[in-house]
């Protein structure tokens, strides 16, 4: 362990309160990508940032705007015969609702029992921010750093990032690099330092059924007019089959399995299917077609219906023919699934399932493609060893069910090898209400990703 890095680890043992501080101002901003609303807020976060990467030494720092909500850009530069890594990570966050369900308000930063709680502490605003002190730590403690870092930090990563494939492709230049770096995923357990070489892809749709030119009176009409709720509820019913597969044809056509030794590592990870179920608080699991629940999150594709909207759906009752219905659906798709391939099998099989009597519209709203990589590259390698110093515990591969759609964007761009190197945990909430973020592995998160910049460049020699 060189010096160097021992003055990095104190740099950060004596930095803790004030980027506290710094994360609370961070986690105060409502940048709530999906509200039209607040807009300016989600720009606030945007300049925020750009400031604390200006502060943290990047040379270079822009805020590009795109047709949604900027993208912040950060690097320095000045390692010569350095590999470059490029940090990606999302400054908004989703939506705090219901907020009656949180315990302190959601842009109210507040510390209990070692966790931060707030809305965006773990996903991501807290996990990118590990990045920018530890390019920081290495800059104030040695007056350098052994890699180069570039920053590319988005606004609506969470509404499926529509518009960053755009500017990065304007950036190309300045976004160079040998690597790619992302914190928004989890760690398998506490002091369980985990990489993640796979995510599913997402296919998102809305489907529109329409009927009777409007709501009708359900005793008047019922009986003769074919009802748009109940057509929907069937037609989704038709997506999976009782044994839990999905029923779309041609879904599984490009579904690549995934190799014995890399499930035979899963199978020695201790996941407790019954502990799972009950902290559901679920008399049962889906069926998983003969794949442990480990599995089915992890390499398999799913359907699920996000939500659905049709009728009287207030206080009491109304005997209503509702004349239209939505639902919102999503498939999570793993290698080789195509999702405009999805979006077409999905929508043919919509279609091959609709009765005379109503009229469907589908509109596809965004997608992914999924993501793995091999657990050998020496990259991976890199970060497993990084992981390895700052954790003293061996590092665990995994892969996520969940999506983060620009990882596969960026490698078909850069085509170089992302570190997906999460350190959220289970039970962070997110999405969901009390959202937060063990707060010690942000600065052992920190450390983490300031050794991974020094193994990154050891490695490349
Ligand atoms: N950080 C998550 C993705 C994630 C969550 C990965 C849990 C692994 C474990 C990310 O911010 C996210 O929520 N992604 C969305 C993408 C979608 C909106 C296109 C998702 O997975 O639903
Ligand atoms: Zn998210």
């Amino acid at each position: 362990m060189s010096q160097s890095s021992d003055n990095v680890r104190e740099h950060i043992d004596g930095n803790r309160g004030p980027w506290l501080d710094e994360l609370f101002e961070f986690l105060r901003i409502p940048s709530v990508s999906t509200d039209r609303e607040r807009a300016d807020r989600v720009r606030e976060a945007a300049d925020w940032l750009a400031g604390k990467l200006g502060d943290a030494g990047c040379a270079e720092v822009e805020v590009w705007e795109t047709e949604g909500h900027p993208v912040v850009y950060g690097a320095w530069r000045g390692a010569t015969d350095a590999p470059t890594v490029l940090v990606y990570g999302h400054y908004d966050v989703q939506p705090e609702d219901p907020v009656e369900l949180w315990r302190t308000a959601p842009f109210e930063p507040e510390v209990r029992d070692g966790r931060l709680f707030a809305r965006g502490a773990a996903d991501d605003k807290g996990q990118l921010y590990i990045h920018v002190k530890a390019l920081e730590s290495w800059l104030q403690a040695t007056g350098t750093c052994p890699a180069n870092v570039v920053f590319l930090i988005e606004g609506e990563e969470e509404v499926g990032s529509p518009n960053v494939e755009a500017v990065v492709r304007e950036h190309l230049e300045q976004l160079r690099c040998d690597a790619v770096m992302v914190s928004d995923t989890a760690m398998f357990g506490p002091d369980m330092p985990t990489l993640c070489n796979g995510l599913r892809g997402l296919a998102y749709l809305q489907i529109d059924v329409e009927g009777p030119k409007g709501d009708l009176h359900s005793g008047v009409y019922g009986g003769t007019v074919v009802n748009p709720a109940e057509t929907l509820a069937k037609m989704l019913a038709t997506c999976r089959n009782a044994d839990g597969r999905v029923a779309i044809p041609g879904f599984y056509d490009k579904v690549q399995t995934v190799d014995d030794d890399e499930r035979a590592a899963w199978a020695d990870l201790p996941f407790d299917e019954e502990a799972y179920r009950e902290d559901l608080d679920v008399d049962a699991l889906l069926s998983v077609e003969g794949f442990s629940v480990l599995e089915a999150r992890s390499m398999r594709p799913t359907f699920e219906v996000n939500g659905l909207l049709s009728g009287w759906t207030g206080e009491g009752s109304k005997t209503v023919l509702p004349a239209t219905a939505m639902a919102k659906v999503s498939m999570r798709l793993v290698a080789d699934q195509d999702p405009d391939e999805i979006a077409d099998a999905f929508t043919a099989h919509i279609h091959s399932v609709t009765p005379p009597g109503v009229r469907v519209k589908i509109s596809r709203m965004h997608g992914g493609k999924p993501w793995s990589a091999p657990r050998d590259h020496p990259v991976l390698q890199a970060a497993s060893r990084a992981l390895h110093r700052a954790f003293d515990a061996e590092t665990v591969f995994i892969r996520e069910g969940g999506s983060i759609p620009l990882v596969g964007t960026l490698q078909g761009l850069f085509g170089v090898p992302t570190v997906l190197m999460g350190f959220g945990l289970p039970g962070d909430n997110l999405h969901a209400p009390n959202e937060s973020f063990v707060l010690e592995n942000f600065y052992t998160g920190v450390l983490s990703a300031a050794y991974f910049l020094e193994e990154l460049a050891g490695s490349s020699d």
